[in-house]
């Protein structure tokens, strides 16, 4: 029977984690949920602790004084406007955290650390990368700061240091539900199209016919869960970087019209021949990933910077007053959240749908190694836009 951290305990990636590792009480004897606000109630075997990581070494030191575990997931995550901010207090994050458990002479009984990073490893938020991605892809030179990369630096360092071995997980655009935390596209795309449904009977796609005729590729949490409670204990997991989709390959020319099905709307025939007022655009990083691979697979001279596009600026979407007015009616009759669409990622979704390029990683590494974890990601959407109806963040649709 074993013991585990997992911090960022009530996230849409750490929440899962605590509920997967739960439910085998065969194997966890206890977990330690850490994060600042407690929103689950916890299973006998689970113990909450409030803790701030952005706190020094030696205040958390004192703060989980009684707290000695075999395997720490570390999935908490702060969200900061640049990359320099967002390397320093994420970086420091996970730095602060390790020294306290040096501190406490906790960090000898560990077993294993998995840390839960993203495909931002491979720069997908800064042009197009190279497809796929893989694993033993070299890291990009920085600037911009990448924190994965100063994270996973400072945990090699780490483990080193105390004879323990470490997993880190590289999932993409997460499906899941996390309580008060809308840092989740399923909860802004429900949303998006609950309030379509009172503006009209089509759902127009914000991106950019480009973008929907591409690939992308999606993590289910509880998948991520499942994989990380494999990696965790998996001999051949150690000392490993792995990519976690779903497993499928999904491109919206599919999803949207299943997604408008879902509230009883269609898409338009005419989509992108219909003029685009809202249309909004932005250059990404000078250089697209790809072009730091170009010399060496014969691309050299043809990768041009990657933009960012969308037909509809969801951000000042969300703003207009007809917009308000349909939510607030919306959330009147059905008794919801007023505040959701304020709560909502309008920024993040944006991303998601104007990336012009495709977005595919290699499972391979992992499955070579046994695991034959799969979920189908529409299944996911689905499955999510039930449980947002269940807890009154978007109304009851008709199946
Ligand atoms: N969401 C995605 O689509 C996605 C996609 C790919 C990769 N990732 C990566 O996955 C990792 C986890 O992200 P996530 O999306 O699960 O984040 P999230 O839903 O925003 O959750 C963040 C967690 O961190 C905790 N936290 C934040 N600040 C803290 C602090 N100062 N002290 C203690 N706990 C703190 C939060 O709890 P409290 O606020 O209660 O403290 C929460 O439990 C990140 O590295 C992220 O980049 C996410």
């Amino acid at each position: 029977m074993s013991t585990a951290i997992v911090t960022g305990a009530t996230g849409i990636l750490g929440r899962q984690i605590v509920k997967e590792l739960s439910q085998d009480t065969q194997t966890w004897k206890k977990i330690y949920a850490l994060s600042r606000s407690k929103k689950d109630e916890c299973p006998q075997n689970v113990e909450h602790t409030h803790l701030d990581l952005t706190g020094s070494a030696e205040d958390m030191a004192k703060e989980i004084s009684k707290i000695d575990a075999e395997y720490l997931f570390f999935a908490a995550y702060l969200e900061k406007g640049d990359a320099e901010e967002l390397d320093r207090v994420n970086g420091e994050m996970l730095e602060n955290f390790l020294k306290a458990l040096e501190i406490n002479k906790k960090a000898s009984s560990l077993k294993r650390i998995v840390l839960v990073c993203g495909l931002k490893q491979y720069g997908v938020h800064l042009g197009v990368p190279k497809a796929p991605m893989e694993e033993s892809d070299k890291w990009l030179p920085e600037p911009p700061k990448n924190f994965y990369y100063r994270q996973q630096r400072s945990l090699h360092a780490f483990c080193e240091k105390n004879g323990v071995e470490w997993t880190v997980t590289y999932p993409n655009d997460v499906l899941g539900v996390a309580k008060g935390n809308f840092m989740n596209f399923a909860t802004t795309v429900a949303l998006y199209a609950a309030i379509q449904t009172e503006l009209g009977d089509e759902l127009p796609f914000p991106g950019t016919e480009g973008v929907y005729k591409r690939f992308d590729m999606f993590t289910t949490s509880k998948l991520h869960a499942e994989f990380v409670h494999w990696a965790a204990l998996e001999p051949r997991a150690a000392n490993q970087a792995f990519n976690v989709v779903n497993g499928d390959i999904h491109s919206w020319q599919t999803l949207w019209p299943r997604i408008a099905q879902y509230f009883g709307l269609h898409v338009a025939s005419d989509e992108f021949s219909r003029p685009a007022p809202d249309h909004v655009e932005m250059q990404l990083n000078e250089r697209a990933p790809l072009d730091f691979f170009a010399k060496e697979i014969g691309l050299e001279g043809r990768v041009q910077p990657s933009k960012l596009q969308n037909r509809i600026d969801l951000n000042k979407w969300s703003q207009k007053p007809e917009v308000q007015d349909a939510w607030k009616k919306l959330a009147e009759r059905h008794s919801l959240d007023k505040d959701a669409i304020d709560k909502a990622t309008w920024e993040f979704a944006g991303f998601i749908f104007g990336r012009d390029y495709d977005i595919i990683a290699s499972i391979s590494k992992a499955r070579a190694m046994g695991w034959t974890g799969y979920e189908d990601s529409w299944e996911s959407f689905k499955g999510i836009f039930g449980d947002l109806e269940k807890e009154k963040v978007i109304p009851p649709q008709k199946k």
